[in-house]
């Protein structure tokens, strides 16, 4: 299998654009909208997420970070492109937008407590492989909480016979973080604080 992880400790943090360059595309991260909401996606994010759901085909994307939805919709969107039947459920500490988007399932809750809203017989009946987006508070304890909440209710695919569909990845389950690359001091604060 190759190798697609690179550990923090190895990485330079040397972008190869200027950071006032990033400073500029973050800005227009933040004025950015897909379908009239809210869409908290730069340009490379969107490239990689179309290429990440069109290697893993997840059946299901979990979010934890809603804001307006925009990317909730973008993913089920993505999904539906691919061919996927799409299925989003997304949880944000601050009451959830209104989508009317039946692909769509937004839950009020908090990253750090995911067991309170996401308990086993709901996550059971969510169709596998998953792709878990973790984009809250962009802040470690809240990262930490949803890698800790999710990692032991991952699945590793079982290879088929005959080597594996390329287009497929070799485990069920995918984890992606998305981390403040340009303000790593700024974070997404919850309403209650
Ligand atoms: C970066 S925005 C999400 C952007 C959205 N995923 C997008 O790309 O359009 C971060 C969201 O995380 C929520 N948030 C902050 N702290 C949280 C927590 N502890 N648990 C759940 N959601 C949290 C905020 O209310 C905010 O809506």
């Amino acid at each position: 299998m190759t190798r697609r992880v690179t550990e923090v400790r190895s990485r330079t943090f040397r972008p190869a654009l200027p950071p006032d360059a990033l400073s500029l595309i973050q800005l227009g991260t933040l004025r950015t909208t897909y379908r009239g909401r809210g869409f908290f996606k730069d340009p490379f994010d969107v490239v990689l997420y179309q290429e990440l759901i069109g290697r893993l085909r997840p059946a299901t994307i979990l979010e934890v970070g809603t804001k307006d939805g925009g990317s909730a919709v973008w993913f089920a969107d993505q999904q539906a492109a691919h061919g996927i039947a799409a299925r989003v459920v997304t949880v944000d500490v601050a009451d959830p937008p209104v989508l009317d988007d039946p692909r769509v399932t937004c839950i009020r809750g908090d990253a750090l407590a995911l067991d309170r809203v996401l308990p086993d017989q709901v996550l059971a009946t969510l169709a596998r492989p998953w792709l878990v987006v973790e984009d809250s508070a962009h802040l470690f304890e809240a990262s930490l909480a949803v890698l800790e909440f999710f990692d032991p209710r991952l699945q590793r695919r079982v290879r088929r016979r005959g080597g594996r569909d390329p287009r497929r990845p070799t485990a069920t389950r995918h984890r992606l973080l998305e981390s403040a690359s340009v303000s790593p001091a700024r974070s997404w604060s919850s309403p209650a604080q």
